[in-house]
């Protein structure tokens, strides 16, 4: 079973399992094929993690996550007076950190798969070269980013003649992209990080006044890592550690253990208060002690532990919202710009993966005729602390900028066990919202037992402090709830719709898979067989 938020990938992903391939190997294979049919998202200029379960029980985080680059200052986004300055983080080549996918899914297929570099590139190969046709959900992407394809290069491939948008039905070619992908596929990593791509990029961020050298290229490593892990109800959830979410995903469940949130009921003001309390607790800590465990000492073994849960629930008083203090925010609308997708095989392997660009079309910048875009992760750093960046989140020095160093993320791509079997693969773009949105998911399915189709479609809410709303999609709740939540003290804020929690539940009773795909991202698919 392969769900991703882009069908032509979905079909790659099954293509390789019918073939005789692994999970990671579909994985792989998905990765690529994104980077050609969901270029919002799915990248080679960009980073992410993959979570697996290999059959044996064994489990990998792979951190492909970018990396600031070596010329990269604590004070690179600010002036003179120390303000941040606006755009300088996100657009253009100085928001670019070093890209790691290219390396990652490299990484991830001659460990744990079994099928050939070029075996699982030449679907995306051919997804590049012959074009494929454009579904609306795929139109929907290209058509509400139009105005970020400025550059001749992005325009001449994104837009239809280089002028109009493409509509519904059109075909979308790169050939560009599919010579990029020719030269990973036969030269392997090294094209792209030591040779022609690599230069390609170092010398248009040069060009641009941007500071890629190729030693970043040449030095950028992956990392491995043990995943975090929590139980919750007899449940083990598995989800990245640092620089990723997966810490602030299960100090929520830690916090929420100590109730009965079946019992006070889905969406009631009660257990929706307990549930933004532990977001409120979760995300400052979140935001005062995460950064790259290669250069920051995370006390991980605290905020994991359940004296310390309690100690959050003790401090929670039932009756009323725990104010933070306001603080002005620039806060994102734009909510599922990153991708999440997971895949299952027969043989018990299981993957979750999220890879990100972070904000659509990345930088908005492609070097000359490689064909895709360069992520603007550099954002996701402390521009200067207590600022908030384009997720509203305010962060501290953990995560101030170091050359070499990797952002903190919020994707948590996550594997719920039980009794040892993987029971659900998840995870979600949306950039602070990540976290939630995974709690939210299996809340759903743990202690409110819905299937995970309607547990990933229900709407969803938000709460990170600060901003001190909770922000939520339309007709997450009734009139009533809202104005009881008011009386408590919370501001709810009506939003657009973000994440795609693009998931796969095991019924252990039968060990059939149930796929789905999130309806936010109407071009994504889940197929099996
Ligand atoms: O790593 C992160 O947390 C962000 N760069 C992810 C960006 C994202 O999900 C964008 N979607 N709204």
């Amino acid at each position: 079973m392969v769900v991703t938020t882009q069908h032509e990938a979905s079909q790659v992903g099954v293509k390789i399992l019918l073939a005789g391939g692994n999970a990671i190997d579909a994985a792989v294979a998905v990765g690529y094929a994104l980077a050609v049919t969901d270029p919002c998202c799915g990248n080679l200029g960009g980073g992410g993690f993959m979570l697996i379960h290999l059959a044996d029980g064994k489990e990998v985080f792979i951190d492909f996550r970018e990396k600031a680059p070596l010329a990269a200052k604590r004070n690179m986004y600010l002036d003179k007076k120390g303000n941040v300055l606006d755009g300088l983080s996100t657009k253009s080549y100085l928001a670019v950190g070093v890209p790691g996918t290219v390396k990652g899914l490299d990484f991830a297929l001659s460990k744990y798969g079994t099928l050939s570099r070029q075996q699982v590139i030449n679907p995306a190969i051919a997804l590049a070269e012959k074009g494929f046709i454009l579904q609306a959900g795929d139109v929907r992407i290209l058509q509400a980013n139009q105005k970020k394809f400025k550059d001749a290069n992005v325009a001449n491939i994104f837009l239809k003649g280089g002028k109009n948008s493409y509509e519904v039905g059109d075909r979308l070619i790169q050939k560009d992209l599919a010579q990029t992908l020719k030269l990973i596929a036969t030269q392997g990593t090294d094209a792209f990080y030591q040779g022609a791509i690599a230069q390609k990029i170092v010398s248009a961020s040069q060009d641009n006044r941007g500071i890629l050298s190729l030693k970043d290229f040449a030095n950028y490593s992956v990392a491995t890592q043990k995943p975090i892990r929590c139980n919750y109800r007899g449940y083990e959830v598995v989800s990245s550690p640092p620089p990723g979410g997966g810490t602030t995903v299960c100090q929520m469940f830690n916090i929420l253990e100590g109730y009965n949130l079946k019992k006070l009921g889905f969406h009631s003001v009660e257990s929706l208060h307990l549930m933004f309390s532990a977001m409120l607790y979760a995300y400052r800590d979140r935001n005062s002690y995460l950064g790259d465990p290669a250069f920051v000492k995370i006390p991980l073994d605290k905020l994991l532990s359940e004296q310390y849960a309690e100690q959050i629930r003790n401090k929670i008083n039932r009756d009323r919202a725990i104010f933070p203090d306001s603080i002005k925010q620039n806060y994102s609308r734009e909510g599922t710009n990153t991708t999440h997708y997971s895949v299952v095989d027969k043989y018990g392997n299981a993957v979750a993966v999220t890879y990100t660009i972070n904000s659509n079309f990345g930088a908005g910048v492609i070097a000359s005729d490689t064909g895709f875009f360069l992520n603007n992760e550099m954002d996701d750093f402390t521009s200067k602390p207590d600022i908030a960046n384009q997720f509203g989140l305010v962060q501290g020095e953990a995560n101030i900028i170091e050359p070499g160093k990797r952002p903190l993320s919020s994707m948590s791509p996550t594997i719920v066990t039980k009794d040892d079997r993987v029971f659900l693969v998840t995870g979600s773009p949306g950039g602070s919202t990540i976290p939630t949105t995974v709690v939210q998911v299996i809340t759903n399915i743990i202690d409110y037992g819905m299937p995970v189709d309607r547990a990933i479609n229900l709407p969803r809410l938000h709460y990170q402090g600060s901003p001190n709303f909770v922000v939520s999609e339309p007709y997450a709740l009734n009139s009533k709830t809202v104005q009881n939540l008011w009386e408590k003290g919370y501001r709810v804020t009506p939003f657009l719709t973000w994440g795609a929690a693009e998931s796969i539940q095991v019924n252990l009773k039968d060990n059939s898979f149930l796929g789905a795909s999130d309806r936010r991202k109407s071009a994504g698919k889940a197929i099996g067989f």
